[in-house]
């Protein structure tokens, strides 16, 4: 099979294309026959030995696929060969068979093509960890969500509107105000200025409530750096902020004084670690994302797609920061829908 190989870390374009053998699926794994491939922006810094854990070179990046069930190993129940399937691995999508954990393979629904499958996986399931799970959102708040035009901002908005809450939507450019409107945000928070702090506060003013209190009761932050001390700024009495990421590639640090005399609460928000300490927050979200897009509540807005051996030119979309919604990759299986 043909794969994207990472034998030592390095930028995007240091890599390459490699024959490998098929993979095999031991005990509790599935082999699937991967048909769609979706890029997230931690597979560009895990290839780079940038991402919080480092897989030991070589290994072949890549967390989310679409396809077909190939094989299983012993014991596996969730699904048979022939099944189509999404898989959100660790590592090893990048690649025409991808072995994964029969707990990271969920059978989808018929509505559901490879391509939406492959593009929603992890961004749906950050943002239900970051809105649902840990942001608790009620029917009614206001939230704000941050780089709200790219892969998990998108889907952040789309699953916060499904449940009731009035969305505020932090972008940097006008096409990407208009993606997230159509996305169904309620208001555009721009993020181009340069005192953010007070160009956050003078804009959630304009666009909340005076009676309610000005200010968003939660804010979900992708971003980090100076856009999440702008959203500290915004909060309102007993305000959550969710950190998701740090696109910008600044970890911020909040003053806990700050969170202190406001009544705040600052709440991180991984999406992993549900896999092994509390996987029923995997299985529910699935489960709601499935029904949200078989309702047509739920776009996956792909941008484009790529053939797999254009995958460098696939990241300098992201990379470049000129990504609106989601890059997939296509393997060329002839029944990818
Ligand atoms: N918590 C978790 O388990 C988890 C899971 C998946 C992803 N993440 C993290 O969530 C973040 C967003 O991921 P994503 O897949 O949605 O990424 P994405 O599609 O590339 O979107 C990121 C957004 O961040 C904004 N941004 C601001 N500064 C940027 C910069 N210097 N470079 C690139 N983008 C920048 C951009 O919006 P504007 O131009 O509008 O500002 C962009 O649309 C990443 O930090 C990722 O590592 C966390």
């Amino acid at each position: 099979m043909r794969a994207i190989l990472v034998k030592k870390f390095g930028p995007v374009a240091s890599h390459a294309i490699a024959e490998m053998p098929d993979p095999v699926p031991g005990p509790g794994e599935v082999l699937v026959d991967v048909h769609t491939i979706g890029l997230n922006l931690p597979d560009s810094l895990m290839v780079q030995g940038k991402y919080q854990k480092r897989p030991e070179p070589p290994f072949v990046p890549g967390r989310d696929a679409a396809g077909v069930v190939a094989a299983v190993g012993a014991g596996v129940t969730r699904c048979r060969p022939g099944d189509r399937v999404l898989a959100q691995a660790f590592t090893g999508a990048f690649a025409e068979r991808l072995v994964a954990p029969e707990q990271r393979c969920f059978v989808l629904a018929d509505a559901m093509d490879f391509a939406d499958a492959a593009a929603l996986i992890t961004t749906f399931n950050t943002a239900y960890m970051a809105c649902v799970v840990r942001g608790n959102v009620q029917p009614g708040e206001t939230v704000l969500v941050t780089g709200a035009a790219g892969g998990v901002g998108l889907v952040a908005v789309q699953l916060l509107k499904a449940r009731g809450a009035r969305v505020l939507a932090a972008v940097s450019s006008p096409e990407k105000a208009e993606l997230a409107l159509a996305n169904g945000a309620d208001g555009i928070v721009e993020t181009s200025a340069d005192d953010l702090k007070a160009s956050f506060r003078a804009q959630v003013e304009r666009l909340t409530d005076a009676a309610e209190g000005r200010g968003v009761d939660l804010a979900i932050d992708v971003v980090g750096g100076d856009v999440f001390e702008a959203c500290l700024r915004v909060l309102k009495f007993a305000g959550r902020l969710v950190v998701v990421g740090f696109s910008s590639g600044h970890i911020p640090a909040a003053k806990t004084n700050y969170l202190l005399y406001n009544n705040l609460a600052v709440i991180g928000a991984p999406l992993d670690i549900n896999f092994e300490k509390a996987p029923a927050n995997i299985e529910a979200s699935v489960a709601e994302m499935q029904a949200l897009y078989g309702q047509g509540k739920l776009n996956a807005n792909i941008m484009r797609q790529f053939p797999l051996e254009e995958f460098k030119e696939a990241f300098r979309v992201i990379e470049s920061r000129t990504v609106r919604g989601k890059i997939v990759l296509t393997t060329g299986r002839n029944d990818a829908a």
